[in-house]
């Protein structure tokens, strides 16, 4: 939508048959594309969506913004990139620019996309220029959007990287020019590892308060009050979505490859691993003993508030936590109807104990409040009221 606003014709290829049906049906599936938005770039003929690959060969820009998630042994799983990459190359038109958006480690443009593409290109597409410039989205965030979050673009030679800029810049307030593509990939990396290590330090930082009888919001509101050299982070369930409690690992596993280790990551994911089992165990101890099957209800499952994305939860953890250690869950969240195939119930379902995970728009605890309900609050949402416990 973007690339529309600055008057490019789009088209958007997803093997996902049912999603280009809705997208060209009108229905946005991205949260912060709303349906008029949609609906009118599609009437105005700037915009729309195929499963056909061979409509890349009209393009003379293609992106590709495939996932990068992790496989069963949590190491990067390419498959999808790899599956994108084929599929565009025979299509590929003489002179395209060809930029990868999807999160990976340094080498992924040069080592397996380029390779590909070279191998399966049309023989008369003699010149392709390549690109990085990492996806920067915070969904939800009403302030910084794909427009005005500076985007890192590093290319493989100077004319990629001329025509890199000139179409980020078309799309996006600033580009920012770094000399490779591994550069702009170590780089996305970094950003995302940094905001791992940082909430594992706060919640690691919590337990330690909480044993020393102190408030760690509080502590941080206070550390927050120094102008220079401190970012507050909040403790929290854990890390979720399909970035920050991936991506890290796409760093330790490079870093293996390279004959090295990255410990500390590897510290702090295990740090913000152990969270569900911590949260779990506060909130349990605020049961009536006697009672053996403690019914726990958990507000908010979406792994941040305002979002109903589910990837990578740590929810997910709590759950099979509370569940292992003998309890009943049931969880509400007004913007996940359904989870793990079971739909969200309604806040006066009778728990022994409520766990708010995640603060969700249009979420009514004040009603749980109002019956007398203990409550873990994992949001430093709940101030001030008999019966709420903050982390
Ligand atoms: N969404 C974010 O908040 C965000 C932020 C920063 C970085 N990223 C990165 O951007 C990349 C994409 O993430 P996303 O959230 O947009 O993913 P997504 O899951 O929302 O969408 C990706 C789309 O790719 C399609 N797809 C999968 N394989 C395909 C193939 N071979 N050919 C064509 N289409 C295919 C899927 O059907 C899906 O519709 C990832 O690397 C992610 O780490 C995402």
């Amino acid at each position: 939508m973007a690339a529309v606003d600055a008057g490019w014709t789009v088209i958007g290829v997803d093997n996902f048959e049912a999603k280009v049906a809705m997208i060209n049906g009108g229905l946005s599936p991205v949260e912060d594309i709303s349906n008029p938005q949609l609906q009118a770039a599609i009437a105005k003929g700037v915009y729309k969506a195929t499963t056909d690959y061979s409509s890349v060969s009209q393009a003379s820009v293609i992106t590709i913004c495939v996932p990068t998630p992790l496989d069963g042994k949590r190491q990067p799983d390419l498959s999808l990139l790899r599956s994108a990459a084929r599929g565009i190359a025979p299509f590929v038109s003489n002179k395209t620019l060809v930029v990868s958006e999807s999160t990976s480690y340094p080498g992924t443009l040069r080592d397996i996309i380029i390779p590909l593409i070279n191998s399966l290109k049309p023989e008369d597409s003699s010149t392709i220029y390549f690109a990085s410039a990492p996806e920067r989205v915070n969904p939800g965030d009403p302030v910084w959007n794909q427009k005005n979050t500076p985007r890192l673009i590093g290319s493989i030679d100077k004319e990629s990287q001329q025509r890199a800029i000139t179409f980020y810049e078309s799309i996006c307030d600033a580009a920012v020019s770094v000399s490779t593509p591994e550069v702009a990939e170590a780089a996305k990396l970094l950003e995302n590892t940094f905001r791992l290590v940082n909430i594992a330090l706060i919640n690691e930082f919590t337990q330690l308060c909480t044993a020393g009888g102190i408030n760690v919001n509080e502590v941080i509101d206070a550390a927050a009050s120094k102008p220079y050299g401190f970012m507050p982070f909040r403790p929290g369930v854990g890390v979720g979505g399909h970035c920050i409690p991936v991506d890290p690992l796409y760093l330790t596993w490079w870093a293996r490859q390279n004959g090295g280790r990255a410990p500390f990551v590897e510290l702090a994911d295990s740090i913000n691993h152990q969270m569900p089992k911590y949260i779990a165990e506060r909130a349990l101890s605020m049961v009536d003993t006697e009672i053996r099957n403690p019914r726990v209800l958990i507000l908010g499952v979406a792994y941040k508030s305002g979002v109903s994305d589910v990837r990578e939860t740590p929810v997910s953890e709590l759950r099979d936590y509370l569940k292992a250690q003998g309890a009943e869950v049931a969880w509400h969240d007004p913007l996940v109807p359904v989870w793990g195939g079971l739909d969200s119930v309604e806040l006066d379902w009778d728990c022994d104990v409520a766990i708010l995970a995640t603060k969700q728009p249009g979420m009514k605890f004040k009603r749980l409040i109002d019956r007398g309900v203990n409550i873990l609050d994992c949001t430093n949402s709940i101030i001030g009221q008999a019966g709420v416990s903050s982390l």
